[in-house]
């Protein structure tokens, strides 16, 4: 993976993805390993929308491994307002040594990879959230012990999140149905690549309305906000579409006895997750939230040193 960008997990390789989630737990068990692994370098990191774990993760990150995170906001550079993408991307390469992105669309995060020299992550777009992916594959592994054969559903809105789950489960070998109301359904394309991808890994990819279907006997129920951001107009019409796809209890009764809860956070409690199955023993949100910094502190590894393991 050296030199190259994290645009999404689809563009990974099987190998490529084991090796990042086999170096983020070794990063996590031995941090003091890799605390001088990059000397005086600099991640810029582009902010279009708000972050509380993707921008604590990187810049936490960056730290531990010795470099050094700029934090480029909203009001900062203005992407594509201020200052067309090819341009902030050619400015940037001249001073920074990784980029990462959190974009509304897709299109920007490729224009800066494709203008940039420097490796470019995706720290999320309209079509992809690729580190939560990353740590959520991470938090699946240390629970279960393995990835393949296992079932995930995921409950709400075919989005962002939803798509990069459908990935990571094609590379791993990890089942994905995505359970939501008509006219939610995840991206034709992705969940095409991600079907094709997933019968070679033993992986099976389903989209269904219904929700005991969709999660009877699964090993991890996961859930994200019904309104993803961009969509804040929305929010009251989808409160009413989405009800019936909350995780509550009753949900979490119908998986396995023994499936775990998950959530990318920020949660809106009541909507599409009780409070109950927030603070239930099921429930691995915050394990999620600490490996999105193990797990993106390996991708920043892999892009960065060549060789390394
Ligand atoms: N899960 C996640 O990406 O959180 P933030 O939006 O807070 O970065
Ligand atoms: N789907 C959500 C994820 C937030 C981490 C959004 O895009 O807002």
């Amino acid at each position: 993976m050296h030199g190259k960008d994290l645009l999404s997990i689809g563009q990974m390789s099987v190998e490529e993805f084991e090796s990042v989630l086999e170096l983020a737990l070794k990063v996590k068990s031995n941090p003091d390993d890799y605390e001088h692994a990059l000397p005086q370098m600099t991640m810029a990191m582009i902010f279009e929308k708000p972050s509380l774990r993707t921008r604590v993760s990187f810049e936490a990150g960056m730290t531990q491994l010795g470099g050094h995170a700029i934090y480029l906001g909203p009001n900062d550079i203005s992407l594509g307002k201020r200052e067309s993408v090819p341009d902030i991307a050619r400015t940037l390469d001249g001073m920074v040594d990784i980029i990462m992105a959190r974009v509304f669309q897709n299109e920007s995060v490729l224009t800066l990879a494709e203008y940039a020299s420097v490796p470019v992550i995706n720290g999320l777009c309209n079509l992809h959230h690729p580190c939560q992916a990353l740590a959520d594959f991470q938090t699946i592994l240390e629970k279960k012990g393995s990835l393949k054969g296992l079932k995930l559903a995921f409950l709400g809105d075919g989005n962002n999140v939803a798509h990069s789950l459908l990935e990571a489960g094609a590379k791993s070998g990890t089942s994905v149905t995505i359970v939501c109301p008509p006219g939610y359904e995840p991206n034709k394309e992705i969940f095409e690549q991600a079907e094709a991808e997933g019968a070679k890994t033993g992986a099976k990819m389903l989209v269904t309305n219904d929700v005991k279907e969709g999660v009877k006997g699964v090993d991890a129920i996961y859930t994200d906000v019904w309104a993803s951001m961009g969509q804040e107009k929305e929010a009251e019409e989808r409160k009413k579409i989405f009800a019936p796809y909350q995780v509550n209890s009753e949900v979490m009764k119908m998986a396995d006895k023994e499936a775990i809860f998950m959530h990318c956070l920020p949660a809106h409690r009541g909507e599409e997750v009780t409070d109950e199955v927030v603070e239930s023993w099921q429930s691995v949100v915050f394990e999620e939230a600490e490996n999105r910094m193990h797990a993106e502190k390996a991708v920043i590894l892999k892009l960065m040193i060549k060789d390394i393991d």
